[in-house]
This record gives C-alpha cells, structure tokens and sequence, in this order.
C-alpha cells in the first residue's frame, strides 16, 4: 500500500500564522505539523509517500524534509496543487502515484496517539472499497460526521448543524484505487471545494464502504484552539505510539 499527506490549502482558519508559511509547517509541541501524519503513515508500515502541497512555501518542504533522512525513508515524492480546490482535488494529483495500488491518505493536520496498523491490515484483506475511521467527539458539527444504522455507515454529513451521531470521520481514509474514477465525477461544493466527503459518500452508495474506531486520542490542527489543544495532547501522552 502507498501512502499521501495532504498538505495543500491556504490555512485561512489559522492567519495571521499561516501569512508567510504553510499551515503543516507550523509547530506542534516539539516538531513541525507534517511531521506526525508521515510518522502515521510510517508506523503503519507504509513507506512509499507522497506529499501534496500548494501555495508559496511548498519549497519549504523539501528544504524541511529532504528525502526522508530523519524518519528512515530513502525517497519522499513531493508534487504541487495549484489553488485550493478541495481534499479530494488534492487527492486526484495522487493518480499518477498510486499506480493501481491501494492507498491510505494522511490529512496533513491530522494527528493520532497511537496508530493505525490495524486498520491497514484490515483493509490489505478488503476485497474492494474503502474504509473511514471513526472517533467520538464532544463537536462533531465541525467534521465529517457518520449516520450509522448498527454496522452499517448509511451517508456521511460534512459539517452538519445537527450531527446525526457523535463521531466524526477523521482523516485518515483508506482507498482502493477506483478512487480517482470517483474524484473525476465530483461537482464543487457550496464552498467551492472538492469533498472528500462526496467521494466516501459514493463508496457507500456502492455498498463498499467499512469502518473502524480509533484508539486513543485524535485531533486536527487547523483553528487556533485545535492547534494549541494538538500542542498540549502531544507535550502531556506523545503522539504516534506504536503500541
Ligand atoms: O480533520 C478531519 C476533517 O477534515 C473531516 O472530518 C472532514 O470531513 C473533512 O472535510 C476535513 O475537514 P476540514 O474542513 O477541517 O478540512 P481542511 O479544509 O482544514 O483541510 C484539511 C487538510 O486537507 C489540510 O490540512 C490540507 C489538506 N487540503 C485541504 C484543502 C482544502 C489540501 O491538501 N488541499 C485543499 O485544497
């Protein structure tokens, strides 16, 4: 399986910060941001990855992260959206990557306790489809939220005022490669973006959608008040625990 960070976008929800820097440049506690969703990929044991960025100081990255030196890769592939179209727009860059192969997809802002090897496993034996990871949250009206029926994930709300469940979709997604057939057939959202949301939605609509929990904390980086609360979970447990 291969992996990709999605590090594009514009950090608008983080400005004046991400004024003259790349928001998963910024640090979290002791490292910079894109530091924990490779270290989550890696742990995972996946260590084909590419980066997707955008912006003024996509530069930055290869000055940051080389080749992967420092968490033991031989090669990172680096490539660049233009604008900010959307996860999902991020995300089709990724064809010419993947080759075929399944893929699990990193949101840049993402960062977990511990890990997510299970899930990988889970999925390599996932005939078809793809796989979301769940975690309960005190505000899922802020993410992706899951309308479950037992087992079964029915639709997915993006950001809904009424959230039909207390989890969110974190983001961390699990693809096969028919993915990028999926993000071809997608319309801009109210908010002009391509949703990642749309493209899990019509997983499910085929019926090939499955779901784990996720152990341990969770969080994502990208307002004021989840980039400080990312800083003091990592300073006070660690982040990306193997066991
Ligand atoms: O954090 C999990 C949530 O992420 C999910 O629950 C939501 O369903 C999903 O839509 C997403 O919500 P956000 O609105 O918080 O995503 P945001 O726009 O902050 O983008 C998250 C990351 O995706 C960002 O750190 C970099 C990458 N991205 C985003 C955009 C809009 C790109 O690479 N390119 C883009 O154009």
């Amino acid at each position: 399986m291969k992996g990709v960070v999605l590090a594009g976008g514009l950090g608008t929800r983080l400005f004046p910060l991400t004024k003259v820097t790349n928001k998963h440049l910024l640090p979290v506690y002791d490292k910079p941001m894109i530091y924990y969703p490779i270290q989550t990929l890696i742990n995972a044991g996946i260590t084909d990855i590419l980066i997707v960025t955008g912006g003024n100081h996509a530069g930055d990255f290869l000055r940051l992260l080389g080749n992967g030196k420092e968490f033991g890769l031989k090669h990172i592939n680096y490539t660049y959206q233009e604008g900010e179209g959307g996860i999902a727009e991020a995300l089709g860059l990724a064809e010419f990557f993947a080759e075929n192969n399944k893929i699990c997809v990193v949101l840049g802002d993402n960062i977990i306790e511990k890990n997510i090897k299970k899930a990988v496993e889970n999925f390599k034996k996932q005939k078809e489809g793809a796989k979301i990871i769940l975690k309960e949250v005190p505000d899922p009206n802020r993410f992706g939220v899951p309308i479950l029926d037992g087992e079964k994930v029915i639709k997915i709300e993006e950001k809904p005022k009424k959230p039909k469940s207390p989890y969110a979709v974190i983001g961390i997604y699990l693809y096969d490669s028919t993915v990028f057939d999926i993000i071809k057939t997608l319309k801009p959202s109210d908010r002009g973006e391509l949703e990642i949301t749309d493209v899990n939605n019509a997983y499910i609509k085929k019926g090939t959608m499955t779901w784990e929990i996720l152990d341990g904390w969770w969080t994502d980086a990208g307002t004021i008040p989840s980039l400080l609360q990312a800083s003091n979970l990592v300073a006070k447990t660690g982040a990306n625990k193997l066991e």
